[in-house]
């Protein structure tokens, strides 16, 4: 019996072996400008033993200023690169997952403390700098951003290029463009955050451009066989904000250039915002998405039990399912799903002891 959440997936030519990813999670572990370091191997190395088809970095920046926090990743240099190879490396060497990488900017949510130390706008005396984004307008009370003027623009949508360069020779299999949360791209997309009476502001066309030429200059430098999509929140939550229907005309306009997945999410755009979290609760805008505008669609937030991802995949409402929390409460959750749902998935040469088929206890844990 096929069992629909263990089916490879073809994303351009790369074919992931079954649709289950790990999102990209933030770790504020690299406190030393922005570079990779035990942690991340640790924690990048974990999920890539554990067969999840697909392991996402977390927000990898295009430079220091545009990180969320001063432990957040970057890619802008040698070094943040070498950082990033260690735990690349290990990954493809010892890993069984297809490996992609999140590129982002924070924009006006940029220049913050680590969650542990409040996750509040930086005070000047930690060392807190000059945010940008499309309009001068802060999230809540937070730093208010300098606007990018035509000059800014181009210099951001170059950093991305640049980092993207970076992850092409580090050897990624897929590379997602980060337009959610709202970061510097969600910025540019929302009319909450984006005032701007120039081609980038107004109309939801102008309002994508910034988004959109960034897709085609990161396009331009990625190898012809290999996937590049887009994580975007659907709905801002919040009156006046991104609605889904906005966010599915974005969609049909990435999928006209050639966007190979959109990875919805939802939120974090305004300060007020009225989130209602439930089981799968994203789930209906990724399978709304997918119907509308027919292009590869992956789905996340509280994705959590093995029944409910299949049940996702097997009704078409998505073609994967990212988990975050859930992976990191169990980072083999991929082993645990195929021995509940009753089929064979990868393992790491070195965990073959505990596969199923050559360890009895595993029956006990069904
Ligand atoms: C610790 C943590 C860090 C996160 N960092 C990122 C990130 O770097 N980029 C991103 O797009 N989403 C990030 N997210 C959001 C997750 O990718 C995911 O969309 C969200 O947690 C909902 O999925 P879940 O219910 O499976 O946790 C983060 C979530 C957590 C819990």
């Amino acid at each position: 019996m096929s069992v629909p959440l263990f089916e490879p997936i073809n994303v351009r030519s790369v074919e992931i072996p079954n649709r289950i990813a790990i999102a990209p999670m933030c770790q504020y572990a690299a406190p030393d400008n922005g570079v990779a370091g035990d942690w991340h191997l640790m924690n990048l190395g974990q999920y890539c033993m554990g067969a999840a088809g697909l392991v996402m970095t977390e927000a990898t920046h295009v430079s220091l200023d545009g990180r969320i926090t001063k432990g957040c990743l970057s890619l802008h240099n040698d070094e943040t690169e070498a950082g990033l190879k260690r735990t690349f490396d290990f990954c493809r060497e010892w890993g069984v997952s297809k490996l992609a990488i999140q590129i982002a900017h924070a924009g006006r949510k940029a220049s913050c403390q680590v969650p542990l130390r409040g996750g509040q706008s930086l005070p000047a005396e930690e060392g807190a700098w000059q945010t940008v984004s499309a309009s001068d307008i802060p999230y809540g009370e937070w730093h208010t951003p300098q606007a990018l003027d035509a000059r800014g623009i181009k210099e951001v949508q170059q950093q991305f290029v640049e980092s993207t360069k970076r992850a092409v020779r580090l050897g990624f299999d897929l590379f997602e463009l980060h337009a959610a949360h709202g970061y510097l791209m969600n910025q540019f997309l929302s009319p909450l955050s984006n005032k701007r009476t120039d081609a980038y502001g107004g109309s939801l066309e102008n309002r994508m451009r910034m988004m959109v030429e960034t897709f085609e200059a990161m396009r331009s430098v990625i190898p012809n066989d290999l996937p590049l999509g887009v994580r975007l929140s659907a709905v801002d939550w919040v009156e006046g904000g991104v609605e889904l229907e906005d966010t599915v005309k974005i969609c049909a306009a990435l999928k006209e250039l050639g966007c190979d997945f959109v990875d919805i999410s939802s939120g974090g755009l305004h300060s007020e915002q009225k989130i209602k979290v439930g089981p799968g609760y994203q789930v209906a805008f990724a399978e709304a998405i997918k119907r509308e505008v027919g292009i590869q669609t992956w789905a996340v937030g509280m994705i959590v039990t093995a029944q409910q991802a299949n049940e996702i995949i097997a009704d078409g409402q998505a073609d994967m399912v990212m988990l975050a929390r859930g992976a990191m409460f169990n980072p083999r959750w991929a082993w645990h799903a195929a021995n509940e749902l009753g089929v064979e998935t990868l393992y790491a040469d070195q965990y073959k002891r505990c596969r199923p088929d050559l360890w009895p206890g595993a029956e006990m844990l069904k």
